[in-house]
């Protein structure tokens, strides 16, 4: 390493800190939870997304409509379309998300967001910034909660994965320090860990949940991880009658395929790496990524979406129709609860339930061998009567 990259490093690793702790100081500044309820209009953003982002996205709009029916007419809620999500678009101006894209989203409560194609080196579009981290970040969405259930087998789920802090809070921003040398970064900040754990036992306590497992792997990842285990285990002391373990990401990542173990485990609150991680590997269970929806939520915004990616080999070999919407429908599902449509949300997750499944009447397999999105999505509304 010579002189000039070491100086180069040191102004990048500078550069990173101030605006590491400006955030945890902002992030510090204690604010309350938006209260839909005092709102004159609520408006929801529908974002499609790209890839078969659109065509699920449409889906889970419909639905959303009909169940929201009165609530439009009434103009206590505006459905708002906004367009512009694009990897095209956003290859074109070389940003994550479009400024005018980001302003329209700030002007929303919520949005419902299909999924967006993130660049990867090499493959043909810029290396920008994930669409999805960039949202999590700018409308500090601190909180990803993703249920997996599978009551046959005795799976009651909820992943509360920290959502904008730890690998992923400067992840498009590591170092080529030399051609020899690459470094990237993790990041933990006291609120930051504190308002995650904070939002897991309270949903453990509001649901009849008796256990929180903290995961980590604080035996190697000592300093950031390190950290995360402390606070967490600080704030379950305000839970006492709540069962607090804890587990390295290695060995729960394990015990999640242990028939007799995985019935005993209910919230689970991590690190966002490790959260993104087991999250896929839960909704396998569940009948795999494309039934799983996921709460992004934050004090003054929340967003819904599937837990999955934009399928681009579905739309390039011309199968984006029959693509599945269920994980959207199912982030619908989440997206009614949080506005305080409780009872739309859980008509929607038993109307899946029935046509994913019970019924099952029409079944979608990704090709032409089962029904369209938009079949399922009728099928949806006609059992929701
Ligand atoms: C998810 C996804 C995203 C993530 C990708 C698309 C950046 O895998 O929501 O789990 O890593 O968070
Ligand atoms: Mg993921």
């Amino acid at each position: 390493m010579t002189e000039t990259q070491k100086q180069a490093a040191l102004a990048h690793i500078a550069a990173l800190l101030d605006e590491q702790s400006a955030r945890a100081t902002r992030i510090a500044q204690k604010s309350e939870f938006i209260d839909y309820s005092k709102l004159e209009k609520l408006v929801i953003g529908v974002c499609g997304g790209d890839g078969i982002g659109p065509t699920i996205t449409q889906e889970a709009a419909n639905v959303l409509k009909y169940l929201l029916a009165n609530e439009i007419k009434a103009e206590k809620i505006e459905l708002r379309d906004i367009g512009g999500l694009t990897i095209e678009n956003r290859a074109a101006c070389g940003k994550a998300i479009p400024d005018e894209v980001l302003a329209e989203l700030k002007k929303c409560h919520v949005i419902l967001k299909g999924p967006t194609t993130t660049p990867q080196a090499g493959d043909g579009w810029p290396n920008i910034e994930s669409a999805n981290v960039a949202m999590r970040k700018e409308l500090d969405l601190f909180a990803n909660m993703r249920p997996v259930r599978v009551p046959e087998q005795g799976i009651d789920w909820t992943f509360f994965r920290e959502n904008t802090e730890g690998a992923y809070a400067v992840g498009s921003r590591g170092l080529n320090v030399t051609d020899e040398l690459a470094m990237d970064f993790t990041v933990t900040t006291t609120e930051g860990t504190r308002r995650i754990a904070k939002l897991a036992y309270e949903f453990a306590r509001a649901n009849g949940k008796e256990r929180v497992s903290i995961v980590t792997k604080a035996n190697v990842i000592k300093t950031t991880d390190g950290k995360f285990l402390s606070l967490a285990k600080e704030i379950a002391e305000e839970y006492k009658e709540i069962v607090t373990d804890e587990w390295y990401i290695d060995i729960l990542t394990a015990k999640l395929i242990d028939e007799k173990r995985r019935r005993d485990f209910r919230v689970f609150v991590l690190p966002n790496l490790y959260g993104d991680i087991i999250t896929d590997e839960a909704a396998e269970f569940q009948g795999g990524v494309g039934t799983a929806g996921s709460a992004n939520i934050g004090k003054q915004y929340a967003m819904f979406e599937a837990i999955h990616g934009s399928a681009p080999r579905m739309v390039a070999e011309g199968r984006a129709k029959y693509a599945d919407p269920c994980s959207m429908l199912r982030a619908t599902a989440m997206l009614l609860s949080h506005i305080g449509k409780t009872c739309q949300g859980d008509r929607l997750n038993r109307a899946l339930d029935v046509c994913m499944n019970e019924e099952k009447r029409l079944v979608i397999t990704g090709r032409d061998t089962g029904c369209t999105c938009r079949e399922f999505g009728e099928y949806v509304c006609e059992v929701l009567g």
